[in-house]
């Protein structure tokens, strides 16, 4: 099994840690690391090597011979084009991810699991990395926008008189925003959060804060996941909780719909009636943004307003990032190696579900049809 060091920019985290490779090993596998992969994690080269993993100083060295090689991020086209012939592929893999990368992996024939398919379903919770990082992102969000707002979160009862506690909404109550909205019960905020799930009502008040009902009937999804909801919905939304984002000091938006551009739940002109000093922090940035003003990756000024659209918050808390999804990478391979062999049940969900290509055939219809029309799914 190989790790590589990661090249997106700004990617911090690593997809072992000194807990996983014990278990790891315990598959049968040896474990190949290269060198200063886990440095931005504090998972040092001594402390890999020491839990048992073979160090190695360059890509090549640490792909040649590999069988199974496990990342954080997708590989770039290069990357992608430098895997063994015929080898697994673990890491999130995005059905949107470009067909340039697709047709590297189907010319090297490699079979490619992805987290992001990964079924949620009781048995494959140890496994579930979109649940452990939007929580870690969920968390962050909030302590993000708290740092900037030009308030303090928690009531204050002072000599210099009485301070009142901050208002907080979050917007999608799914892994991210319950995280979200723990976050900020724990700083002291009064809290509202709003979801197109009735399940989410009880989630949302058994951590102490209001559900905001929106009183409309939404398109109920599977597997637990929200639908897409119609555009008069959506602007029927967006009136009825116009008031609560107008109140709020900090919003944190978490609304996403699997395979679709997340809903724009917040409009500029809605922006525009917000008060000065006002944060929103935008986890759906990367699919689009629930702000209309968002832009993935920057910071966006509009009257007093600070609308933050920063991607890949979990690679900014690298360190339990990483050690939950080095379990969640080890359960996952746990689940597909046996006695060190890649042995594959496509009868079974977990398996049949996470496989987006198997010797280099694309089993995950959104992909083949990107890689067939040539251009990115939507
Ligand atoms: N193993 C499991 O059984 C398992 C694992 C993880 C999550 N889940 C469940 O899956 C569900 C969704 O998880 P997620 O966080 O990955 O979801 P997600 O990231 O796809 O979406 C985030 C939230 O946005 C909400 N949303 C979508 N459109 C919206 C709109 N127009 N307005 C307001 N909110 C909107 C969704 O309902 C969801 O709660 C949750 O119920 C979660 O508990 C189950």
């Amino acid at each position: 099994m190989a790790v590589p060091r990661e090249t997106v920019e700004g990617e911090r985290r690593i997809a072992v840690s000194p807990d996983s490779i014990p278990r790891l090993k315990a598959f049968g596998l040896e474990v190949c690391v290269q060198t200063g992969a886990g440095a931005e994690a504090n998972y040092l080269d001594a402390a890999l090597e020491a839990a048992g993993a073979t160090m190695v100083p360059d890509l090549p060295s640490c792909l040649e011979g590999a069988g199974l090689v496990c990342k954080v991020q997708p590989p770039s086209p290069e990357e992608a084009a430098a895997l063994p012939e015929g080898s697994a592929l673990v890491c999130f893999l995005p059905t949107s991810i470009s067909p340039a990368v697709l047709t590297q992996l189907v010319r090297r024939r490699i079979t490619a699991f992805s987290f992001e398919l990964v079924p949620r379903i009781s048995r494959a919770q140890a496994m579930d990395a979109l649940s452990s990082q939007a929580s870690i992102g969920g968390y962050k969000a909030v302590l993000v926008g708290a740092s900037r707002l030009p308030k303090i979160l928690p009531l204050q009862m002072t000599a210099a008189g009485t301070v009142a506690p901050a208002r907080v909404l979050v917007m999608g109550a799914g892994v991210a925003g319950l995280q979200a909205i723990a976050t900020a019960r724990r700083l002291g905020a009064v809290v509202e959060a709003t979801d197109v799930r009735s399940a989410a009502k009880e989630e949302v008040r058994s951590l102490g804060a209001t559900f905001v009902e929106i009183e409309l009937e939404a398109q109920e999804g599977e597997g637990g996941y929200a639908s897409e909801q119609s555009e008069e919905f959506l602007t029927r939304q967006r009136e009825l909780i116009a008031q609560r984002v107008e109140e709020s000091d900090l919003v944190v938006t978490t609304a996403a719909v699997p395979g679709r551009r997340a809903p724009v739940l917040i409009t500029k002109e809605l922006v525009a009636r917000m008060k000065p000093g006002s944060v929103i922090v935008d986890l759906a940035a990367d699919t689009g943004g629930n702000c209309e003003l968002t832009r993935p990756g920057e910071e966006v000024q509009a009257g007093g307003v600070t609308v933050l659209g920063w991607s890949n918050l979990p690679a900014t808390v690298p360190t339990t990032a990483s050690q939950m999804l080095a379990r969640n990478v080890a359960a996952l391979v746990g689940h597909l190696v046996k006695e060190g062999e890649l042995v594959l049940d496509f009868d079974d969900e977990i398996t049949s579900g996470s496989c987006a290509l198997h010797a280099g055939e694309i089993r995950n219809q959104l992909m083949r049809e990107a890689v067939e029309a040539g251009s990115p799914p939507k």
